[in-house]
């Protein structure tokens, strides 16, 4: 008994959430089969769904909602993860303006539905960018891909897949990851579990907790790996780490699930930033690797990505695809073909590929000059502290060491929005805004210890 809260009790999908949020909170491990339904108030209502109660805003989409709400004229964002100019517009990349001009002037382009598994030259093309022109398992057709709704959709699409049809439930994501990963294969009903992946005092990787993490997950655990520009931390893994990772998940059967959001946004290069992804297929083992094409094509809301499962034989991968459907089929049908069309078309042709990859390289340049302006522009007014975190962070966002605190202070008094774990997107500064930011930072660290 509560005593005096008249309130109705919280739904099953209230009870799942805040499962979930007590995991993001602090423990390990959310079993959605131990969450019991409870039972719906039946009394007298206006509504039917008087009960409902409203749920928090989402941590990250929610910075941007209180941003929108304020006034002031000196008010930044650097909550959301997507790509401001200089001038802090967002871009739509020239290639990809040039792409749909084709695409509208085609007039015997049509809109009938595309096949479940989406557009097959989309899917040929995305397997190649992520898993190399010349990969075995491309040319073996042992690597089944099919188009799903931008990273998020991908990830889900493979959680769901993996919750029906893989013998281990378990799945390890870093500690901290992406808020998003947690919700998604929680709900795809995987028992998802953390491994250590960032130390607070080098704000750098703390491998040897990763390694020991993953060293003692049960045999055949699914983890989940940023393929590269990690978020929130910024921090990737050395090529020679990668290599310990790779041995150490594939001496313990462990199934690799890559999420590829940032490709070409860490270094600049489409090659570089695929690398880890293409050590571990070339061992010949199988592994997931979810693609978007938000940041690096600038397609947020074309929702475009796509999933790729690496199987050992054409036999296998032939009969995953056909379970993928069965996935696809009832969720959201078949995908959206406008994006995928853009995509098709600037990896099938040399020349936009080339200008794609010019423009793209841009946009990784400037996120990289951001951070050696900040760096500088903290230097220069002595801030306590040691911040060479932000040049050797890398990708869209710096994860600042800011206490929830600190941030706070930063909104009332800066009007700089940020989630309250002090990660910063990168993306969102512009020389312009870097005094306005390392002025608030240094208040904060000064006022705030
Ligand atoms: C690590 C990571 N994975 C996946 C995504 C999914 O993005 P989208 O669904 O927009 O492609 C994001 C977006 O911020 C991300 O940071």
């Amino acid at each position: 008994m509560h005593g005096r809260d008249a309130s109705p009790p919280p739904s099953p999908a209230d009870r799942r959430l805040t499962a979930i949020a007590r995991h993001l909170e602090g423990s390990s491990a959310v079993d959605m089969d131990s969450i019991a339904a409870s039972p719906t108030s039946a009394s007298a209502r206006n509504s039917v769904f008087d009960h409902v109660v409203r749920a928090p805003e989402d941590p990250i989409l929610g910075v941007t909602v209180a941003y929108n709400k304020d006034a002031s004229p000196v008010k930044l964002n650097l909550g959301v993860g997507a790509y401001r100019t200089e001038e802090g517009k967002p871009l739509v990349l020239n290639v990809v303006r040039r792409a749909e001009q084709m695409l509208v002037n085609n007039s015997s382009r049509v809109k009938e539905y595309l096949p479940i598994v989406g557009l097959a030259d989309f899917n040929k093309l995305s397997a190649k960018l992520i898993l190399g022109a010349d990969s075995p398992a491309v040319q073996e057709n042992r690597v089944t891909t099919v188009q799903c709704l931008s990273g998020t959709g991908s990830l889900r699409v493979g959680a769901e897949f993996l919750a029906r049809h893989y013998h281990q439930r378990t799945i390890y994501i870093p500690q901290p990851t992406w808020g998003n990963h947690l919700k998604i294969f929680g709900l795809a009903g995987l028992s998802v579990k953390t491994y250590r992946y960032f130390c607070p005092s080098t704000r750098g990787l703390n491998f040897q907790g990763l390694l020991e993490d993953l060293g003692s997950a049960p045999s055949g655990a699914i983890v989940l790996l940023h393929a590269c520009a990690h978020n929130p931390t910024g921090v990737d893994p050395t090529p020679q780490q990668w290599e310990q990772i790779r041995q150490l998940m594939r001496s313990k059967a462990l199934l690799p699930f890559f999420d590829s959001a940032y490709q070409g946004f860490a270094s600049g290069n489409l090659d570089i930033d695929a690398q880890p992804i293409r050590m571990f297929v070339a061992d010949g083992g199988e592994c997931f690797v979810a693609q978007s094409y938000a940041k690096n094509m600038g397609l947020y809301g074309e929702r475009v990505g796509a999933l790729s499962i690496v199987c050992r034989s054409a036999d296998v991968a032939s009969r995953v695809e056909s379970q993928l459907k069965l996935v696809i089929r009832p969720m959201y049908s078949n995908p959206p073909i406008h994006g995928a069309s853009i995509v098709a078309m600037i990896l099938k042709d040399r020349n936009m590929f080339q200008e794609w990859t010019i423009e793209l390289k841009a946009m990784a340049d400037r996120i990289i000059s951001m951070r050696q302006k900040l760096f500088d522009a903290l230097r220069s007014r002595g801030t306590p502290g040691d911040w060479s975190h932000i040049i050797k962070q890398i990708g869209m966002f710096t994860f600042t060491g800011l206490n929830s605190e600190q941030v706070a202070f930063m909104t009332k008094e800066y009007h700089i929005y940020m989630t309250s774990d002090g990660r910063i997107s990168m993306a969102g500064l512009s020389s312009r805004t870097v005094p306005h930011l390392a002025d608030a930072i240094h208040a904060a660290v000064t006022r705030l210890a």
